[in-house]
This record gives C-alpha cells, sequence and structure tokens, in this order.
C-alpha cells in the first residue's frame, strides 16, 4: 500500500478565503485539531505577510509534535528569510517556494522571460536550502503552463535539492481528464522526477477540486494540497474531508492507497474551522455538512431504518457524526414518525399512533421544521386527551380591529355536528362561547397561558387553560400552528375532563 501524504493549507490558502482571517491563537488551536487529525503536514502561514503570521507560524511550529510545519515564501530573498525562520523550531520544517510560470502570468506579471524565471527560481531553491532541508517547489499556474516549460522547471528544481514538486490548478481550470495526462507526461518526460513526491494543489473555480486531486492521485501523485470544508482563495480549494472519504468508500479505486487521517476527527475540525472562520458549511456540503446524513422522504427513511447501506454509502459514525438523522417533514412516513417517537420515550398503541400521525402530516404540510418539540407537543395531546366526548370538527372565526370577533364551531359528537355561533370580545373569546352554547356548560375561564413551543414564525403555539365550572376544575392543553385552533383544542380538552368529573 502507497501513503497519500496529506498537506493541509487551511491555514494558508484557506485564510486566503475572502473574510476568513484568523488570529494567532485560533490558528494554533486550529493546528493542534489539525494534528489530532493527523495530517502529515501542515501549511501554517506566508511569514513575510505580516508580523502576526510570522508570529503564529513560528508559535505552530514550535508546538507541533507529530506534523512537519510548512511556510510558504515567493522566490524572494526577503520572503525566503522569514519563512526560513518562522519554522527553524519545528521538529519537520519545510519551506514552500512558488514562481508562476505560465505565459499569462510571465507576460503580464513579470514582463519576464523563460530563462529569467529558471535562474530566479534557482537562486531561491539554493538560498531557501541553507535554512531547511525539505524543500517543496510550486510553479505556480501549472495548469495553464506550457509543457515543455513546465518540465524544465521542474527538472531544475529538483537538480537544486527541491524533494516536492506540487503542481497547483491555481485558478481552478483544468479537469480531471487533463489532470492525470500532465501527471504522466511529468512522469514521462522530466529525467529526474524519481527524486520527488508529486504533489497536487487544486482550487475549485469550477467545482472540480476533488475531483482533480483525486485523478492525479491515481496518475501517481503522491501528496495532496487541501483544506478543511473546502475553504481557501475564491471558490476554495480541494476539500480534506471529500478526498480523505473518496479515499475510504471507494477501496475498489484507491485500494492501493492510505493516509494518516483519522477520520473519526473530520467532524470536529470541520465545526472548529467554522466556528473560527465565521464560515457556515452550508448543510448540503459533502461529508460535513447537517444534510450529509440527514434523510427526509419517507421511503429513504423507511430503507434506512432496515438496512443504513441502502441510502448511506458511508457511516457517520466514520466522520465523527454520531448517527444518521432522519428529518421529519412533509415526505416522512409512520414508519420514521413511529421511530422518531420511540427515541423520544413515547410508545403509542395503534389508534393513538394513527391520530399522531395524522396530525404530524398536517402539521408538516404547514410548518418546515419539525423539531422534537413540536412531535412531544403532539403526542402530549393524544396521551393527555381523555376519551374526547366533544371533538373539534373545524371552526371560523371572523375579526378585525373595526368589527365584532364572531365565531361559528362545528363539534362532533358520536359522528354528528352539532354547530355553534358566537360574538366575544376577542376571537378566541367568540370560540369558546360558541363551544359553551354546544356544549351547555357554563365555565368560568380561570387561567389562560399562550407559548411558542419552538422557535421560528411558522412555530407551534401551545396553550394550557384552566376552566371551574360547579366547583370542579380542570386543565386543558392543545397545540397547532394557529394560536386560535391551539385555544379550541385546549378549551375542549378541558370541557371533555369536565364532563367526566
Ligand atoms: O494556488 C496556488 O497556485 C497556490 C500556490 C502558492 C501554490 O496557492
Ligand atoms: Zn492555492
Amino acid at each position: 500500500m502507497e501513503k497519500i501524504i496529506i498537506l493541509d493549507t487551511t491555514l494558508r490558502d484557506g485564510e486566503q478565503a475572502p473574510g476568513a482571517s484568523m488570529t494567532s491563537f485560533q490558528k494554533m488551536e486550529v493546528a493542534g485539531q489539525l494534528e489530532k487529525l493527523g495530517v502529515d503536514i501542515i501549511e501554517a502561514g506566508f511569514p513575510v505577510a505580516s508580523p502576526d503570521d510570522f508570529a503564529a507560524v513560528s508559535a505552530i511550529a514550535k508546538n507541533a509534535k507529530k506534523s512537519a510545519v510548512c511556510a510558504l515564501a515567493r522566490c524572494i530573498n526577503k520572503d525566503i528569510e522569514y519563512a526560513g525562520r518562522s519554522v527553524k523550531k519545528a521538529r519537520h520544517p519545510r519551506i514552500h517556494l512558488f514562481l508562476a510560470t505560465s505565459k499569462i502570468h510571465l507576460k503580464y506579471k513579470f514582463k519576464k522571460a523563460e530563462d529569467e524565471i529558471v535562474a530566479i527560481a534557482s537562486d531561491s531553491i539554493r538560498l531557501a536550502k541553507k535554512y531547511c532541508d525539505d524543500i517543496e517547489f510550486s510553479p505556480e499556474d501549472a495548469t495553464r503552463t506550457d509543457k515543455d516549460f513546465l518540465f524544465r522547471m521542474i527538472e531544475m528544481a529538483i537538480d537544486e535539492g527541491a524533494r516536492t514538486i506540487n503542481i497547483p490548478d491555481t485558478v481552478g481550470y483544468s479537469y480531471p481528464q487533463e489532470i492525470f495526462g500532465l501527471i504522466e507526461d511529468i512522469k514521462g518526460n522530466v529525467k529526474n522526477i524519481n527524486k520527488a513526491v508529486i504533489a497536487i494543489h487544486c482550487h475549485n473555480d469550477l467545482g472540480l477540486a476533488t475531483a482533480n486531486s483525486l485523478s492525479a492521485i491515481l496518475a501517481g501523485a503522491r501528496q495532496v494540497h487541501c483544506t478543511i470544508n473546502g475553504i481557501g482563495e475564491r471558490a476554495g480549494n480541494a476539500s480534506l474531508e471529500e478526498i480523505v472519504m473518496t479515499m475510504k468508500t471507494r477501496k475498489d479505486v484507491f485500494g492501493n492507497f492510505y493516509t494518516a487521517i483519522r477520520t473519526q476527527e473530520l467532524y470536529p475540525t470541520s465545526r472548529l474551522v467554522s466556528k473560527v472562520t465565521g464560515f457556515i458549511v452550508p448543510p448540503n456540503k459533502a461529508v460535513v455538512g447537517r444534510n450529509a446524513f440527514a434523510h427526509e422522504s419517507g421511503i429513504h427513511q423507511d430503507a434506512i431504518l432496515k438496512k443504513r447501506i441502502t441510502y448511506e454509502i458511508m457511516d457517520p459514525r466514520d466522520v465523527g457524526i454520531s448517527e444518521s438523522s432522519l428529518v421529519l417533514g412533509k415526505h416522512s412516513g409512520r414508519h420514521a414518525f413511529s421511530h422518531k417517537l420511540n427515541t423520544l420515550g413515547f410508545h403509542l398503541d395503534e389508534s393513538r399512533l394513527n391520530k399522531a400521525f395524522l396530525r404530524f402530516k398536517n402539521l408538516a404540510d404547514k410548518k418546515k421544521n419539525i423539531f422534537d418539540d413540536d412531535l412531544i407537543s403532539i403526542v402530549e395531546d393524544e396521551i393527555r386527551t381523555v376519551r374526547p366526548v366533544w371533538q373539534l370538527g373545524n371552526f371560523t372565526v371572523t375579526s378585525g380591529s373595526e368589527i365584532t370577533p364572531a365565531a361559528t364551531v362545528n363539534l362532533k359528537k358520536k359522528g354528528k355536528i352539532y354547530p355553534g355561533t358566537s360574538s366575544g370580545d376577542g376571537p378566541v373569546d367568540a370560540c369558546f362561547k360558541a363551544i359553551d352554547k354546544i356544549v351547555k356548560i357554563k365555565a368560568k375561564l380561570q387561567d389562560y397561558r399562550l407559548e411558542a413551543v419552538t422557535a421560528g414564525k411558522d412555530a407551534l403555539g401551545e396553550v394550557s387553560l384552566k376552566l371551574i365550572s360547579e366547583g370542579k376544575t380542570v386543565s386543558g392543553r392543545g397545540s397547532s400552528t394557529d394560536i386560535i385552533e391551539s385555544s379550541v383544542r385546549a378549551y375542549l380538552d378541558a370541557v371533555n375532563k369536565l364532563r367526566i368529573k
């Protein structure tokens, strides 16, 4: 089996994502977690960029126990000096030098000829070697570089002592077959290539960073540059979790390779990076997104409960997520609903389960997110409600600032409909009075409380109230997304208890 070396550049290229800057303290916290995750090389920063970056790279270098620590430098003496000094205390220091080689960059950025670029790079590698032995060299914009010139640069860099040659797809322009061909061509055309490790560094401008990185591995790259959550310059870099989990999941393709990544640390690392950068992980992000192991469709939920692998290609525990979640929504079926109730500690008989399920479906039509508290509220309604003599058929209310509120309530008893109409001090009062007329009970409302069960505009409102009639006090509760309906349900709950008493 061959090892794929993981170079994590969250703290360097990841930090180049617009708005993602981290303090030195946060960088050290992330570096500690990256070591726990098992990355081989931490690219800790660009020391010449700022005193803070220099301090952060130096501190990470000093503290790293196992991972190599790498500092980035342009082919400029000052950069190399800063990079060299910053990683001096690392157990395994590395300097990563880069210089653009594509015609576009030579013409517009440097206004230099190819020979000049070769000379600058070779001087810089020689200088960097004075600071540390482990040098990685990147011909920036390699995928848009003329191939013969690229081969020449690589051969020179290896002759000067670079141990790793990184191939950056700097602007995320390439596609998997092309990357595969490029790595093969490098292996076939650079005479001394066997003396160096080939690395790949892909950007995600066309959403191909992970695919391109994996293609490079299949063609012969043995080190991969990546970031947590795929953060990085512009559309980001190849995402570490996607590369690692593809290799682990598709053993049929990547069975000859392994990484040192402890995959159970992927999710905690993703959370930490999201927290310190303030970059929210999209819910549908592969491997670590909130929805990556969540199932809403009833068909999927039913199958998952029978056998997880029907709709999951990875075990969530392998990436540090405790379990798949069955998200209850309008597509969910009875199987998932009853499973969820069981996990919440409710075991309903068939008839109550059916009623609760109907109410859940009604609620799901009105409310996008069904939380555990919503379910508890529905189920408690079903459990608590004494066998009702009176059941709610339907109701209508008219209300407004200029009219007297009025309500028509239709109650059901033994299959027959009983209508009642009343006006009132408000729509709730009108409903209560309409119910009083139907059930012919004189009751006094003693207490009335309305609470939102969950957050959001579509939250369930739960009403709890007390009724007194002929010296007897009973309580009632009801819930719905409509607070008038919650009130009517609570009132009826209490009325039914009064009848029994
Ligand atoms: O994308 C890129 O080319 C880089 C280099 C510094 C390697 O990040
Ligand atoms: Zn980059």
